[in-house]
């Protein structure tokens, strides 16, 4: 990784994370307990990479105004939900994230509950505000029906409630794959797709970026897996080895380590090849990717 994409990359993350960090809401009132919940699982940290990935998106089209803002900061929102969901003890049952105790450890197993719907709907009223941004209505539109469907049923909740559903059990690759498309790619096929849309891409160009995503975040899956069983706590800030204490199949548990890695390089290069066919600046975002595939939390 050279120097200067990792300054660029760093000062992103840091504009990245003041944009999700303007749209929390404010810790007041009588249901304050709800909103510190919420601001407690988003500040803990992360990579920020799917908001981030959207901002790359939206510029790489042409993209200059300010509606891709709350768009950034709803993306972020719901990736959260979903961990703070994920964590429940009656999902993978964790006690760490970003570092820090888990929301149901924070807060309790009923606050966990409803911040992750918090987060979840917030993120919509959030995405909403594009409207009176000057953004074009028309794009803003399609961009809340992609997170909508991304986000649900056809999306991350789909993947999860088949993930859920297997675990303990054999899984077949193919039931496998569906998993890891829908639970952790179709937020990152989101990303990219917002930004794209709200620049003003067309169907075909939308397409592109969808394919591009869909091999992201299946190589991502497949890197979370491999760090589940080769890092540390330290090093992930979540706990290890949480796949073999839930009995999940896994990419590493079917396929093997080594497999597991060749894919990863695999998926990511054919995503960074079908990028490079795209027009606009696309470098960072191409630099991001390759990123990925080296990645150790
Ligand atoms: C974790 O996502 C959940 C998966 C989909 C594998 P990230 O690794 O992006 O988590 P944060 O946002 O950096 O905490
Ligand atoms: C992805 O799977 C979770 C979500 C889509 C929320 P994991 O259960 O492997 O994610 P981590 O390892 O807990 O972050
Ligand atoms: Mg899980
Ligand atoms: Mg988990
Ligand atoms: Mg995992």
């Amino acid at each position: 990784m050279s120097c200067d994409f990792k300054d660029r990359l760093q000062k992103a993350v840091k504009e990245t994370e003041a944009v999700v960090y303007e749209y929390l809401p404010a810790e007041e009132g009588y249901q304050k307990t709800i909103f510190s919940a919420m601001n407690y699982s988003v500040k803990a940290g992360g990579k920020r990479l799917r908001p981030l990935l959207m901002r790359e998106a939206y510029r790489m089209f042409g993209g200059r105004g300010k509606e891709i803002e709350p768009f950034m900061a709803a993306m972020e929102m719901i990736h959260t939900s979903s961990l703070i969901h994920d964590d429940l003890p009656c999902m993978d049952n964790d006690e760490f994230r970003r570092g820090k105790p888990t929301t149901w450890k924070a807060y309790g197993y009923d606050m966990a509950v409803l911040a992750g719907d918090a987060l979840m709907i917030y993120a919509f009223e959030t995405a909403a505000k594009a409207f009176s941004m000057n953004g074009d209505p028309a794009r803003v539109g399609r961009a809340l029906e992609i997170l909508a469907q991304k986000t649900g049923i056809y999306g991350m909740i789909g993947g999860q409630t088949v993930d859920v559903e297997l675990t303990g059990k054999p899984v077949p690759k193919e039931k496998l794959d569906f998993i890891y498309r829908l639970k952790t790619g179709a937020l990152l096929e989101a990303s990219l797709m917002i930004g794209a849309v709200l620049a003003g891409a067309d169907e075909e160009r939308l397409s592109a970026m969808e394919q591009i995503a869909a091999d992201v975040g299946f190589a991502f899956q497949i890197q979370d897996d491999i760090l589940d069983v080769t890092s540390t706590e330290e090093m992930l800030g979540k706990p290890v080895l949480s796949d073999e204490k839930n009995q999940k199949t896994t990419y590493v548990t079917l396929e093997g380590l080594e497999k597991a890695k060749d894919d990863v390089a695999r998926l990511s290069e054919r995503a960074k090849e079908r990028l490079m066919t795209l027009p606009g600046e696309k470098e960072f975002l191409g630099e991001i990717i390759a990123m990925l595939v080296d990645r150790e939390n």
